[in-house]
């Protein structure tokens, strides 16, 4: 049975960042979900479909093919082949990706997937529903979060660095509306599972948040 790790968390908690961090000193795959719905999210913008036309979006995700490839320099994502690592990343992306990762077909065909790749090798997996629906049963589950300004600033400035021009304070409403959208949505909304351990990174730095999770992953295999 592979070793599986939980991680869910809102969005700019630094998941992704720290989740490639310990998967790497834990010499195991980190599989980033997020970017599997921003795939169907992208598929969407391009084939001019509106993001929150479910029947159509559920169609359509029938149709594509999202896969990921690990490579050297961290997870690549595919749809129908094609590698659209760097075209997943834009806010544009990001908002329908939360708006298609509301519907019930696209969660049911995303965690399929998902959970017949974490069951091949050991994997760290990061999302919003990956203690309660993809690996209800991994034996460690942590719930990554921090202060909405903090998330925000962070967001921001990963945003700026990439030549972004949005105001902090846009960033800002933009993750307050993502957050409530993945939190409030009918089907396995955003949250703590009652097994997982909640890891705060307000305040902390990015090797501080690392070593903190690695304490958990360490005290729950070996407690
Ligand atoms: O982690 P991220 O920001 O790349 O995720 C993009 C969107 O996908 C996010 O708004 C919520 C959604 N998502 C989800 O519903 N379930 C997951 N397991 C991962 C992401």
């Amino acid at each position: 049975m592979p070793i599986n790790i939980a991680l869910d968390g809102p969005v700019g908690a630094g998941k992704s960042t720290i989740a490639d961090a310990v998967a790497s000193r834990l010499g195991i795959l980190h599989l980033d979900t997020g970017a599997m719905y921003r795939a169907i999210g992208l598929a969407a913008l391009r084939a001019g479909i509106s993001p929150s036309d479910e029947d159509t979006v559920t169609a359509l995700c029938g149709r594509v093919d999202v896969g990921v490839a690990h490579q050297p320099d961290g997870q690549h994502t595919l749809l129908d082949g094609e590698d659209v690592t760097g075209l997943i990343r834009t806010e544009e992306v990001s908002m329908a990706a939360s708006t298609v990762a509301k519907f019930a077909g696209v969660r049911r065909a995303m965690v399929a997937v998902q959970q017949r790749l974490a069951a091949t090798t050991d994997m760290l997996v990061d999302g919003r529903d990956i203690g309660l629906r993809v690996l209800p049963d991994a034996p460690v589950k942590i719930f990554l979060t921090a202060s909405p300004e903090e998330r925000a600033r962070r967001r921001w400035e990963q945003l700026r660095e990439k030549g972004g021009s949005d105001s902090y304070e846009q960033v800002l409403e933009d993750l307050k509306r993502r957050d409530y959208q993945d939190t409030h949505r009918e089907v396995d909304p955003l949250q703590a599972v009652a097994d997982a351990v909640i890891v705060d990174t307000t305040g902390l730095s990015f090797e501080e948040s690392v070593e903190k999770i690695l304490a958990v992953v360490e005290a729950k295999r070996h407690g």
